[in-house]
């Protein structure tokens, strides 16, 4: 690990209101970790003699964090995208047995190096724009074998890349052809997870509380085994409809609820009170033709705080740039582009539970992207541009 010193930076700490603007900044790097930020005519003379690298006056932010993902598949759903366009909804896929569950035919079907080789061009993606933080979740394997070998793989993505991966159990995502619903949750999904947590592959749990998936009956035992395990939940909730998921997640103090379009005003006022993060998938309200958007002036009212993840998956969400994900939150919630980059940095890692970055200050950790753009603003506006000009992953670029 490289100490250094960043000079002729404009910083956009997000430490503090709006951006947390520092003209002529420089930023010190010691065993991975900030150790000074501020004015370059304020450098302490003790920081002054690490190795310099004059960023030409770019702009830099803390490293993107995808904080909602589904990397990990087997297959596509090119068929499924079609048939959407010819007016199937993504609901009637489901009930007829496509959607998800074609998924985890395709995953089931697919060893762990091949899983791993599937997701490594989607995570590229992301590296390519600067993020160094990526969640990726099971879900698409529901029967012990599989769940466990998805989060195998999403693991071994740490050893390719210079990335730090979260993994997150969705046993509860889609009832398994072969059960019903109580039974799936009671006798495979409990567990599964039981047997994950042991080999050290769980960071968190999440269900999909909906009409096609669990009820906040079913979730809530899985959020009950995942309380007793000492593992933080996050709940997929009012995706395609108001089921009490929201309300639910805030009871267990979840980490997050995603989604949310159907989110009301109490569910705000219960995430608020609960710190819950609103994490929105914008990239799934596209595909999907969704037309309510989530209650963003409640959150905003309420100070529910709003990340802003890709949801990449390849059904509902085949999205793998976080600044596309940026530029939908802000054209079809009508985030600012502030709001857009606390959501992809900040609020992401509150959505993580994760406290040492996202925002760039001393002690935190040296996760970041340094851009050719001027203004932060720029980051949200382009669609379809990457101004990343280097990525910084643990104290060093790469
Ligand atoms: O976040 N909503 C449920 N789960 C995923 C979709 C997964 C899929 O369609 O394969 C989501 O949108
Ligand atoms: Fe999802």
């Amino acid at each position: 690990m490289t100490d250094a010193l960043l000079i002729n930076a404009r910083l956009a700490t997000l430490d503090g209101p709006g951006y947390g603007l520092i003209e002529r900044g420089a930023l010190a790097i010691t065993d991975g970790r900030i150790t000074w930020i501020g004015a370059s005519a304020d450098l302490p003379a003790d920081h002054a003699a690490l190795p310099r690298h004059d960023l030409g006056e770019r702009l830099i932010t803390p490293a993107p964090i995808d904080c909602h993902t589904h990397l990990i598949h087997g297959g596509d759903r090119a068929r499924e995208f079609e048939l959407r366009l010819q007016g199937a909804s993504y609901a009637e896929i489901a009930r007829a047995g496509g959607g998800i569950l074609s998924t985890v035919a395709a995953t089931r079907a697919a060893d762990e190096d091949t899983l791993v080789a599937a997701a490594l061009p989607w995570l590229d993606a992301l590296l390519a724009e600067g993020v160094a933080t990526v969640e990726v979740k099971s879900g698409y394997g529901l029967d012990p074998e599989t769940e466990l070998r998805m989060l195998r793989a999403a693991r071994r993505l740490e050893s390719l890349r210079q990335i730090r991966i979260v993994t997150t159990f969705l046993g509860a995502h889609a009832c398994p052809p072969e059960n019903d619903p109580d039974t799936y949750v009671d006798s495979i999904c409990i567990p599964t997870l039981h047997t994950a947590h042991a080999e050290g592959l769980v960071d968190a749990v999440d269900g999909f509380c909906e009409g096609i998936a669990f009820t906040p009956a079913q979730i809530a035992r899985v959020f009950d085994a995942a309380r007793a395990l000492d593992l933080p939940v996050k709940l997929h909730a009012e995706q395609l409809s108001h089921t009490g998921g929201t309300a639910l997640a805030a009871r267990y103090n979840a980490l997050s609820a995603d989604h949310v379009e159907y989110a009301t005003e109490d569910d705000a006022r219960a995430m608020a009170a609960a710190g819950t993060v609103a994490v929105l998938l914008p990239g799934a309200f596209y595909t999907l033709h969704e037309t309510q958007a989530p209650p963003i002036a409640a959150f905003r009212a309420q100070g529910v705080r709003m990340a802003l993840a890709t949801d990449c998956n390849p059904g509902s969400s085949p999205l793998s740039s976080i600044l596309l994900t940026m530029n939908m939150g802000c054209t079809l919630f009508r985030l600012t582009p502030e709001e857009a980059l606390r959501g992809i940095t900040t609020h992401a890692a509150a959505a993580l539970g994760l406290t040492d970055r996202g925002r760039l200050a001393p002690g935190l950790r040296a996760d970041l992207a340094v851009w050719n753009v001027e203004n932060p603003a720029e980051l949200a506006w382009r669609i379809g541009f990457n101004p990343l000009h280097q990525r910084w992953f643990n104290g060093a670029p790469c």
